[in-house]
This record gives C-alpha cells, structure tokens and sequence, in this order.
C-alpha cells in the first residue's frame, strides 16, 4: 500500500521549468510549411553592398578557392571548442565567442587585450601562406547587445526593454556608434545584434532584448542602430575604422512564441509575421545591415533555420538584401532531419553560415560531402560563399589596417559612459509619485535592497558571462552602482547617502530608496510561466513595509528587463520607478532621483500587467486593459495620482510551478510525496522553522518519490540549471542511496557527506541525463531509494540555477 501525502501550501516559485501536461516528443518530420506571399512583404534594398568591382574581385578570389575553402567559409565555431592552429586544416570563415566562451589561454571576464590577442591568433593562420590555401580573414563576431558586454571595463549600456522607454532613435544612433567603437577597439568585427524582436508575451525570457511590444517603434530603432554600429552605407566605400558589422536577430518571429517558451513556435498568420514580428526588417536592410541572424524559433511548426521561402524568396529576394544570413547556436540541428553536425537542409534555404560553435568538425565534413554529392547545389554555396566575401571585403577585413585596429584605450572611455548615463536617465519611468520625488538634496537618504549596490544585477544578462551571474563589482572597473550614483548627488547637495541593503539604520533617514528586482537572466532561463514578481519569497515587499512600518517615505527603483505584476510593492512605495536592467552607468538613476534638475523623460515601450496573468497584454487588443497603458509615464511637471492597487494576483501561483518541489518540509503544490511501506516520514524542525522540514526513515529497502505532472527540462537543462536539495542526514545508509530524476538514478550516498549538519547538495541537470534521464519527458521528478536503513531529513527541493559547488557523482 503507498500513502498519499499532500500539503496544498500557499507557496509559489521562482520560475522556470516547463510543466508539460500533454507531452509530445520533437516531431522528426516537419509539418506543411505555412504558404508565404513575398509580395505581401515591404521591399527594401541593401545600399551599397553590390558594386562591380567588388563583385569581380570576389569572383577572382573564388577562382583560387578550393571546394574545401569555400565550405570553411559557411561555417563558424566557438572560441571554446576549437583553437587557432585548427584553421590549418580546417579552414573556416568565423569565429565568435559565446556568451560564457573565452578568449584563447585567458579568463572569460578579461579585459581587451586578451580579446585582441584572440582575434589577432586566429587571423594569423587564417592569413598565413600556405601551399594551396587562400588567405582569406576570419570574422570574428560577439554578442555586443548592449555594450561590447563580454569585455571587461566596457561601458555597458541599458538592455532594450529600458531603451525603448527612451523613445529617442537620435540617441539609439549614438548608442550603436559607441557600442562599435568598443567592439572594435577590442579587435572584434561583429556584433551579434540589434534584437529586433518584438516581443508579444512577457514571460519570454528574452523580452528585455527587445524595444518594445510595438513593431512602430522597433522599426523605428533598426535604422538608426544599425547605422550607428556599421557607419552610413556608401556605394564604393567600406565600413570605417571604429564600426563593425551588425547583425540583426532573429529573423522572424522570435517574440511571438506559444506561451512565451524561449525558441518555441509562433503561431501567428503571415500578415502578423509581416507588421508585427518582420517590422524592423526592411529598415534594417534598407540600413544597410550586413548580417541578419536566422531565429531559433518556428513560424506555424516549421524552423527558421530551415524556412526557405522566408530566408531566401523574403529576405534576399524581396528585401533585396545582400548580406549573408547567419545561423543561431546549432539552430540549424533543430531542423527535423538535421543534427549538429549535419544539415544540408539549412543551406538549401538559404543560410549561408552555420554558427557551429562546438559542432563545426562535423558540419564541416558533413557539408563537404553534401556539395561533393550534390546534395547541395554547387550554385548555392557558391553564393554564400559570394556572400560572406562580399561583407568582409566591404568590412574592410581585407585591409591590413583593420584587423589591427585595437585600441583598448577606447573601451570605458568617459564620452561613452556619459552616452550610457544619458540613456539611464532617458528610460527611467515614473509609475507613481505622491509627492516624495525629488529627493532634496540636504536629506539623509537610506539607500537599501539587496540590488542597490550591485551592478552585476543593474546589468543584467549577457553582461560579461551569458546569463549575467557570477558577477561582483569589481568585474566593473570605471562602473557605478545605483548606491554609488545616490551617494555622489547627495554629497554634492550637502545630504547624504547611508547604504544598508537590509534597511536596518542607526539614524532615522528622510527617505528610502529601495533597489530591487528580477535577478540577472538570459535565454531559457529567463522563461516564467506567471507575470508575479518573486513568488516564493517575497522579500522586497517586506523591505518596504518593514519601512513604511517606521514611517519612512520609500521610493522603489524597480530593475526588470520586462514588466511585472508588483501591486503589492507599489502599494507599499510613495514612489515607484521602473529602472529595467540600466547597466554600468548607476549614477544616471540619481540625476533623476534627486535634486530635481532633470525631469523625467521615459515612457513604457511594454503595457504594464494589472494581475499577474496578463502575459500577452500589448496595445491594440480589444479587451486591452493595463494598469499602466503603453507610453505611461509620470514626469514632475505633470504628476499624477495612483490609487491603492488590488492585490489579488489573478492567477494561482501553483497551476505553474515546475521547479519547487519542497519548501520549507512542505511539498509545493501540484506535487505530491509517496512514500513506500518501508519508509515513514514526519516533520521535523530546519534552520529556519520549527516544522520546517520532513523527516524521512528508511527501515528497510524502499523509496520516497515526488509525483506530479509530466515535467519537460531540456531547455532548464541547457541553461545549466541544478537540482538543489537543502538537507540534513540523520543516519547514513549501509548500502548504497540513489536520487533518480525520472530514470536515470545517480549514486548520491557518499556526496551526502556526514550525519548531522544541515548542507545542500547541488546536482546538474545535465549529470541527470548523463545517467540516463530523458529530459524530454520526466513523469515522477525525484524518487530516492535505499536498500538499507537511512534517515534523512529534507527541508528545500527545487531546481536552481546557482551552480556553486554542483557535483556529478559516478
Ligand atoms: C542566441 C543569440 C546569440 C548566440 C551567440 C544564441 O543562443 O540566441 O542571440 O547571438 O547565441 O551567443
Ligand atoms: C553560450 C551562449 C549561447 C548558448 C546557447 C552558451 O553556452 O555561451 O552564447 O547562446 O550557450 O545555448
């Protein structure tokens, strides 16, 4: 007989995981490809991409060319998986570094010069003379999304949720110019960017990548962004000194996936396609982007990577572009038929380079074979080939000045902080104000939350490692924190600034800042399945009525990349300020905040959500109805009041939890714990609460298993995520102890360590699937077995993302 064990607690989550309930495995055979209409399309041109002599010195390049050297060229790998000397027989065109790869024999978080030496290395042997080889550079190409972020002491400016709220295209152009100047200065030819997403649902974890919900104002930013990082397209000449290439992502649809899943499938009519999601396109081209990027996602079931009337009858055909499109992270092994390391399919519609970052070996050989066989058509490599020579001659890469052009002294350079602050100040947007802004500048300010001196979360993903954590202060050299910008103004007026991210003072202040928000995220991780901010722990609420207790006037500075359901915070601010992710430049908040000199100027580029299920809440619906519409914004010359706001979130917490499995001994909902006949269980007290854990006691062999929905963790387990458990043992096992996710059981007794002290214990997801769990389909999450007496108490299961001392055992 098995016992039931279920406890509904009120208890919500982080994020996260995918709770699939009817669940479907990849399909192998593509669907019927939605019918596309190019005429339907806008036309536009690339400026200054195709000129005859630069069309015949390509075509006597490709004359020298051998079948090999032109393959290398459609393929790019990743500073990690390969290594300056493999261009020697592997002769590829591109190079670029992700966002947690690093450069060749240094630290991910470098500063330039190691980025120099990168580029310089792999330029060496790409030039180099060789017996039968074509020296052709290599492009090397980053994610610059808002500042050359992966370089240490860049100016790193807002993401582009927060630049959207400036509504200033003038200062986008300025913002693209130096973001090319520090990707330049360290040696790097492309930025993977600008995002011309136009994100529809909000619990995408990439939203704050894109401006805005409305495809009138990203179409607005592509222009000018991409002519701020590339220079003014001209007919003869190439791009200048100090520009790079830009690459406009993610060619099409990236922000209208189902649900708002990260790489998922946009269900969307063409007419959609083409005036919400494609709206940046033409003014991108017509701008003269050199590369666009081929999106991860799918449009009606069929992916991009391999949408040929989308690649190749839209874009280089009715669009007129001449640039080259590239690929996402192994997105063209996600086409039905392909792998990594094969996918001639890709080709054939229509892109020209692979991104290939640890599989471009494979690729390589493959696609060899594929041209040789005929597979794909001589014609069509030989017009990626065209292509790709086409942008690096335009590029200047040929030039011998140019791969040199490496000045580390640009990166950081005051003129460029002082862009970046600007735009802090332009896309702060004053939600509500009751009188308690400006802060004067003869007051005593608390400045408190745990983000407000941390400019690790002030920026975000993609800001020197991909997700964004694991950075300190000290990776910023040159940055402010929020606290370090308040502190200055304040100093400057007389008063002062008294930093306690707790909020406990000594000396009663006038005022509080609180600074707090989501925690740095990017792809994947970034996904929540309800709009409510911190569900399980709601510690920024209880900051701020902890204040508002004491009677201190608060003013919230909210960091998010996207809007979030904060009722129950704003209630408990006088004011509230969405600052979103605003990056390296801190003191931009102060200039506003305090004094009063400069007003407020940022509207909302994204509706802000009444209840926490407003996930696809975008201007123009028929039933819209915000809290905050679309371009909603307070100022000091025209205030305004807000009423106490409803605190019923509108949405139960638990229908999406997919990632808390115990809380504090009790099993979040939808879960259930089952336990065999011969393990017994009972609460027991944890660190933090008396009846904070349970305990459970194995008499014999038996296990203790979580049921619940079918779980889907492939994505969480590509965003590194682990299983943490929070646990004491109270009696070691004779024999051996298993934790299975799913199927595949690990050995965890001997990392379980000694009897008695409260531990965590942190497990890759990955080390599951290493042991045989399908990721794809996990219908009882956790099952702990013993074959001997054992006791052990657990207060905490979850899946997390801090990945501190994670083990995989044998
Ligand atoms: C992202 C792209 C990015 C690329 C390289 C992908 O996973 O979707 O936006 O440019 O990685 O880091
Ligand atoms: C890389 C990112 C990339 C991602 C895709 C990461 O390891 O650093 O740049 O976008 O993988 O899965």
């Amino acid at each position: 007989m098995k016992r039931f064990y279920r406890v509904l607690p009120a208890v919500a989550l982080a994020s996260c995981a995918s709770v699939a309930l009817a669940q479907s495995e990849a399909p192998t055979t593509a669907p019927e490809p939605t019918p596309v209409h190019p005429e339907l399309w806008p036309a536009a041109k690339s400026p200054g991409l195709l000129d005859a002599k630069t069309e015949a010195r390509i075509t006597r390049i490709m004359a020298r060319m051998s079948l090999r050297e032109k393959i290398g060229q459609m393929i790019q790998a990743d500073t990690a998986s390969i290594k300056p000397e493999d261009l020697r027989q592997y002769p590829l065109g591109s190079i670029l570094a992700g966002g947690n790869s690093p450069p060749i024999g240094a630290p991910d978080r470098s500063p330039a010069s190691a980025w120099i030496a990168t580029v310089r290395a792999f330029d060496t042997v790409a030039m180099g003379k060789r017996a039968g080889h074509e020296p052709i550079p290599i492009m090397f190409g980053i994610d610059a999304v808002h500042g050359n972020s992966n370089v240490v002491g860049a100016t790193i400016f807002p993401h582009n949720s927060a630049l959207g709220a400036m509504h200033d295209p003038a200062l986008m152009r300025r913002i693209g110019r130096a973001t090319a100047v520090e990707t330049a200065a360290a040696g790097i030819h492309w930025a993977f960017g600008p995002t011309l997403a136009v994100p529809q649902d909000d619990r995408w974890g990439r939203a704050y990548e894109g401006y805005s919900e409305d495809p009138a104002l990203v179409a607005a930013y592509a222009g000018p962004m991409v002519e701020g990082l590339q220079g003014k397209p001209g007919s003869r000449t190439t791009v200048q000194a100090g520009h790079v290439a830009a690459s406009v992502k993610h060619f099409v649809g990236d922000g209208g996936t189902r649900d708002g899943i990260d790489q998922g499938d946009t269900q969307v009519d063409e007419n959609t396609l083409i005036h919400t999601h494609g709206a940046g396109y033409p003014k991108a081209v017509d701008a003269g982007t050199m590369t666009v990027m081929a999106s991860f996602s799918s449009w009606n079931g069929v992916k991009m990577h391999g949408n040929k009337a989308l690649l190749t009858d839209v874009l280089k055909g009715r669009m007129g572009f001449d640039g080259f499109i590239v690929g996402d992270w192994n997105g063209h092994g996600q086409i039905p038929g392909c792998t990594n390391t094969d996918c001639p399919a890709t080709f054939n519609a229509g892109l020209d380079m692979a991104m290939a970052p640890d599989s471009w070996k494979g690729l390589f050989e493959s696609t060899l074979a594929a041209a040789q066989s005929g597979k794909i058509p001589m014609a069509r490599i030989d017009d990626a080939v065209r292509r790709i020579l086409r942008v690096k001659i335009k590029l200047g890469l040929f030039d011998p000045a140019r791969p040199n052009e490496a000045r580390p002294q640009e990166i950081g350079s005051p003129e460029h902080r002082a862009i970046a602050r600007q735009a802090v100040r332009e896309s702060l947007v004053l939600l509500k104000n009751e009188g308690v802004l400006p802060i004067k500048t003869s007051a005593t300010v608390l400045v408190a939350g745990d983000a407000a001196d941390d400019i690790g979360r002030q920026s975000g993903g993609w800001t020197l490692s991909w997700q964004g954590d694991g950075n300190t202060n000290a990776d910023f050299p040159g940055a402010t924190s929020i606290y370090a910008g308040i502190s200055e103004a304040m100093k400057a007026g007389g008063g002062k600034a008294v930093l306690s991210t707790d909020g406990t003072f000594a000396e009663k202040p006038d005022v509080a800042v609180v600074v707090f928000g989501e925690e740095p995220y990017a792809e994947l991780r970034g996904d929540v399945r309800t709009l409510e901010f911190q569900l399980g722990d709601k510690k920024a609420l209880a900051l701020l009525k902890k204040l508002k207790a004491a009677g201190i006037p608060t003013v919230s500075v909210f960091l998010s990349g996207r809007p979030l359901w904060v009722n129950p915070e704003i209630n408990q601010s006088d004011a509230f300020v969405a600052a979103w992710f605003p990056g390296s430049e801190g003191a931009g908040v102060a200039d506003v905040l305090v004094g009063g000199n400069a007003d407020f100027h940022g509207t909302l580029s994204f509706s802000w959500p009444k209840t926490a299920a407003q996930f696809t809440l975008n201007k123009g619906q028929p039933d819209y109805d915000p809290l905050f519409p679309l371009g909603y914004g307070l100022t000091y010359a025209n205030g305004g009041h807000v009423d106490r706001l409803g605190e019923e979130p509108g949405i139960d917490a638990a229908d999406a939890n997919s990632s808390l499995f115990i809380v504090d001994g009790i099993v979040a909902r939808p879960f259930a714990l089952e336990t065999g006949e011969a393990v017994s269980r009972r609460l027991v007290g944890s660190p933090t609460r008396q009846e904070g854990a349970i305990q459970l006691a194995w008499s014999g062999a038996g296990t203790a298993s979580i049921l619940g929905p079918n779980l889907t963790l492939e994505r969480e387990a590509n965003a590194e995520m682990n299983v943490e458990i929070t646990y004491r043992l109270d009696k070691a096992a004779g024999g051996p102890v298993t934790l299975a996710l799913g199927s595949g059981p690990v050995r965890i007794g001997e990392a379980l360590g000694q009897p008695g002290e409260w531990r965590k214990l942190r497990i890759p997801l990955k080390c599951f699937a290493n042991h045989g769990t399908y990721l794809g389909g996990i219908s009882r999450p956790f099952t702990l077995n013993a074959d001997s007496p054992l006791a052990i108490s657990i207060s905490d299961l979850r899946l997390a993302t801090d990945p501190a001392g994670a083990v995989c055992p044998e």
